[in-house]
């Protein structure tokens, strides 16, 4: 007998959990029992079965990185899809990729986020399943309905076939699909009708037989994914594997159609819950049948209602019965708890009013967009040009870069800090450079427009201290400055925002400072990485990530976290990006430098800014010490029911991670403008400031 893999499959919209789902995905809704999220119930209930190295998360990217994370899974145990397609692509991916670690094993297909009572007979009808998989047949678990229930597709159970652990195997004879009431009602009283638990055993040789089989299209498609399996083709592959399989359920796919099904009945306690109802229905009532979670409730007159509040807003009822009252910082849901089921026509009725992206683009008047996506060819050109540039030899021999520049120009120090891991790299963004300046010191003035005050008085003043220096911009002062004293002067081409031409500016320089010996260590990495999210993240693809991460931040404020010396600059230029693109306010700061302080206004966060979501940017390359410490913050987030969202940066070296971050974030932050009704590429405040203080004459020291 080949090795037993539990597979978490978690996907789905949980519509009808409107508005909780818009917050939080269904599986990590605090409703598994004894303060744990749904996932973390459903992990902890096969543990016993499989151990921790058999358990897999079949999920898209964002998910299964959030769910992984909550489960402390490492990422080889999370099974990656590129996007969701119902159920059958994900049983035949995960049967594709664990199947070739161990081709005798068989496979345990589990919903996320489902309630069971007696979990050890859950445990041991899970056994059953694996023996009846042991020959041959594909194994559901029907539930013995309780009531005619019309939210559930059943199984007709037909001759047992033989027992184990205590339960008769039954031959399947049929799915069914959700009956109407009259119908449910016939099935209950037959007896040998189940409730389809959407709770899966078989062989993976098995499932992938029947899929070729029953899905010749997704077949075909895993059949031209193995030859990728463990290679960098791999999820281009994948993507295109995806886009050529049926989108359909396992059950509708193959075990409506396969011929050796089995079922086991059992009555372990078990729902779905699909709807506030049955989330009403699984917990601890008090009195008067009101339930909550989460929340101070004081009723009167009041009964049978479920309260909960992600905010933790203290709820009263007067005089209220049967109510579903949900509140969470966007939306706030007030039905009847007998009406659950249509919880979804309200979530439908808001998202038909989802944005019109292709009306939102008619903001975008000076070609944001354009310039986005033309990101890495930038890049590119920046790159080349910057490897024409000879600069002279005195320039070498310096110990440490000092980068000065502000705002869109400043961001180069700390990205040619990442680049260029055995330099020190300091940015100053500060009208004077520190005094420690002398000969050993390489100082260069970035400044995109050439005429911020700042970065033209911070240049001067380290000119006093050091003859190593050069500019770049795309003329102004900083030119002047640099060909009357003699200094090299780098040029990029005019007619871009300073925070949208950090390629040129960035590129640029490593381009010319590798004449200097100064090699950039994943360049070409990062590069090809940018390629493939300017297609990704377009508006040829909408929707699309950027977008989706955009709307979950739409009249909120975000709070972007970094690692010091990893994500910490990438959480700066979000935020300024979010400022500067989107107009509204947005903060970072630094791990682990947070722990110290931040982390105690979290006490009043939720009470006084709900509205705050907090975003973790991270690398494989932060300190483990901080990565640690972020599991625990996430942790004290989710026990006070505090929001967060959690990105990784994609490829290996530093740079090629934070370079993916960051070009994430300026996506995010111009859709997060068009969605705030603005075009994201003026940037008024700032010119009038400037303007202001051109008219007090100044000088700075030269
Ligand atoms: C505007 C922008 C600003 C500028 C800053 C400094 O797009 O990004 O943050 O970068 O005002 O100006 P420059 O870059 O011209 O030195």
């Amino acid at each position: 007998m080949g090795k037993i893999y539990a597979v978490i499959l978690a996907g789905g919209k949980g519509e009808r959990l409107w508005p909780a789902t818009l917050a939080l995905p269904k599986p990590l809704l605090p409703f598994g029992g004894n303060g744990r999220t749904l996932i973390k119930a459903t992990y902890d209930r096969v543990l016993p079965l499989v151990g921790k190295g058999n358990v897999y998360l079949v999920a898209t990217r964002e998910l299964a990185e959030l769910l992984g994370a909550e489960l402390g899974l490492p990422r080889e145990q999370l099974i990656l899809e590129p996007f969701g397609k119902n159920t059958a692509p994900a049983v035949g991916l995960t049967a594709l990729v664990l199947g070739e670690l161990e081709p005798a094993g068989t496979m345990l297909m589990l919903p996320a986020d489902h309630r069971i009572d007696d979990e050890e007979a859950f445990r041991r009808a899970l056994l059953a399943a694996v023996k009846a998989a042991e020959e041959g047949y594909l194994v559901t678990l029907g539930v013995r309905p309780t009531y005619p229930a019309t939210g559930y597709g059943y199984i007709e159970g037909a001759e047992p076939l033989f027992e184990a652990e205590g339960f008769v195997v039954h031959r399947a004879a049929r799915f069914v699909e959700k009956p109407d009431r009259h119908t449910a009602e016939a099935y209950v009283s037959r007896g040998n009708f189940f409730w389809n638990s959407g709770i899966f055993v078989w062989k993976f040789s098995q499932i992938l037989e029947e899929i070729h089989r029953h899905l010749p299209g997704l077949a075909a498609a895993l059949a031209e994914l193995k030859s990728h399996l463990g290679k960098p083709t791999w999820e281009a592959a994948l993507r295109e594997a995806y886009s050529r399989a049926e989108e359909t359920s396992i059950d509708y796919g193959v075990m409506e159609k396969a011929e050796k099904i089995a079922t086991i009945p059992v009555s372990f306690g078990w729902s779905d819950l699909g709807d506030w109802h049955a989330i009403w229905e699984a917990l601890r009532k008090d009195r008067e049948n009101n339930a909550s979670v989460d929340v101070e409730v004081f009723g009167k007159d009041a009964a049978g209602n479920l309260v909960f509040s992600l905010a933790r807003k203290r709820v009263g009822l007067l005089g209220v019965k049967d109510l579903a009252v949900v509140d969470t910082p966007a939306a706030l849901l007030v039905a009847k708890r007998e009406l659950a089921q249509r919880v979804r026509e309200i979530a439908r009725g808001f998202a038909e009013r989802e944005p019109d992206w292709t009306e939102l683009y008619k903001l975008d008047r000076n070609g944001m967009l354009e310039v986005m996506e033309n990101f890495p060819q930038q890049c590119r050109e920046a790159l080349a040009r910057g490897r024409e540039v000879i600069l002279p030899r005195e320039l070498s021999g310096f110990e440490r870069i000092v980068v000065v520049g502000m705002g869109g120009s400043g961001i180069t120090g700390d990205f040619l800090g990442l680049a260029l891991p055995g330099v020190e790299v300091i940015t100053v963004r500060s009208y004077v450079v520190p005094r420690f300046i002398g000969e050993e010191t390489l100082l260069v003035g970035v400044s995109y427009s050439g005429n911020t005050e700042e970065t033209l008085s911070a240049f001067l003043d380290g000119l006093r201290h050091t003859r190593k220096a050069l500019g770049i911009s795309s003329g102004g002062k900083l030119a002047e400055i640099c060909q009357k004293q003699g200094i090299p002067w780098i040029e990029i081409p005019k007619g871009f925002q300073p925070r949208a031409a950090l390629g040129h500016l960035l590129f640029t320089l490593l381009g010319a400072l590798e004449g200097l010996g100064l090699q950039a260590e994943g360049m070409d990495e990062g590069l090809s990485i940018l390629s493939r999210m300017a297609e990704e993240l377009s508006p040829r693809s909408t929707p699309n990530r950027a977008q989706g991460l955009a709307r979950a931040l739409q009249g909120k404020i975000p709070v972007i976290y970094g690692a010091a010396g990893t994500a910490s600059p990438v959480a700066f230029r979000w935020r300024t990006q979010i400022n500067e693109n989107a107009k509204q306010p947005a903060f970072s700061a630094e791990l682990p430098e947070l722990c110290h302080n931040e982390i105690v206004g979290y006490e009043l966060a939720g009470e006084l800014f709900p509205q705050i979501v907090r975003l973790f940017l991270r690398t494989s390359c932060d300190h483990p010490r901080v990565a640690l410490r972020v599991e625990v913050l996430k942790d004290v987030l989710r026990r006070r029911r505090l929001p967060f969202l959690e990105l990784h940066g994609e490829g290996k070296t530093p740079l090629a991670q934070a370079l993916s971050l960051l070009y994430l974030g300026d996506w995010v932050s111009v859709y997060l403008a068009l969605l705030n009704g603005v075009d994201p590429t003026p940037v008024e405040p700032i010119l009038e400031l400037k303007e202001r203080l051109a008219q007090e004459k100044w000088e700075p020291m030269g």
